[in-house]
């Protein structure tokens, strides 16, 4: 695996610990995958490696790659009998062709999604699979209105400092087939998401995976803005105590022809 990426300061405590929906979600994308023993598979986006390590339970040479740093050492402490590198999405390179590729919850950060999707023809041997479930069309729309608009209130202005890629089926599965890949299943689904913690999920869930909306603020700035947003969000994503994030998810699974 080659072109080692930037660093990112994800927080792999405050991930494992309270945002543990990421991969226990992911299970139920496994099934499309349905990992055959012997075969070889890539696992995109790894994280901190529980969906790689059921992937390697089903008998398979599984290897897990996150752009990460932080995910990957702690991939590593969490499953040493697996090999985890770090790699970037949009340029990586494998030695030896897989027989699948795996990604959960992952390429919604990618915004160059043709170089991503060139990465994982590249690493796929004809007939391959690549089996993905991330951010689609809406998703997280009520939260992103939120924060967009209360930074704007703010004169801050937001869309550019928006991180995220949320495709349609047709978008998707058109840059899918310009590159070679057959698509034989594709979902658009929402996804109610509950978050833990009760009254400060949103708070959470936007400083683990909305922080750069808040870049450049000051730590007093920030909170003001989190309130505003918690007070916007209240009526439509609060309930009985619990925040629920509007997710929409798209699935996919294609062929390399
Ligand atoms: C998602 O899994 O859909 C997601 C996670 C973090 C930020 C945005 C979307």
């Amino acid at each position: 695996m080659h072109n080692i990426s930037i660093t990112n300061n994800w927080n792999t405590a405050l991930y494992e610990d309270k945002h543990a929906f990421v991969w226990e979600y992911g299970e139920d994308l496994l099934k499309f995958l349905n990992p055959q023993p012997g075969e070889s598979i890539l696992d995109l986006g790894c994280g901190t490696g529980q969906l790689t390590e059921k992937i390697a339970q089903a008998g398979v040479k599984v290897m897990g790659v996150d752009h990460a740093p932080a995910m990957i050492e702690k991939a590593r402490q969490n499953y040493p009998h697996i090999r985890f590198d770090v790699a970037d999405a949009r340029s990586f390179q494998v030695d030896k062709p897989f027989d699948a590729v795996f990604s959960n919850a992952v390429l919604h950060w990618v915004k160059q999604a043709d170089s991503a999707i060139a990465s994982i023809h590249q690493s796929l041997k004809p007939g391959g699979r690549f089996v993905a479930e991330f951010g689609g069309k809406g998703n997280v729309k009520a939260i992103a209105t939120a924060l967009i608009s209360t930074l704007e209130a703010f004169n801050i202005p937001a869309q550019a400092l928006n991180p995220w890629y949320f495709p349609s089926i047709g978008e998707y599965a058109s840059l899918l087939e310009q590159q070679g890949f057959d698509v034989i299943h594709a979902m658009l689904f929402a996804r109610p998401t509950p978050l833990a913690e009760g009254e400060v999920g949103m708070a959470n869930w936007i400083q683990m995976f909305a922080s750069s909306f808040l870049t450049g603020l000051s730590n007093d700035q920030q909170i003001q803005i989190i309130r505003a947003v918690e007070e916007y969000l209240k009526p439509t994503l609060y309930q009985q105590g619990t925040w629920v994030a509007d997710y929409r998810r798209i699935r996919i699974v294609a062929i390399k022809l």
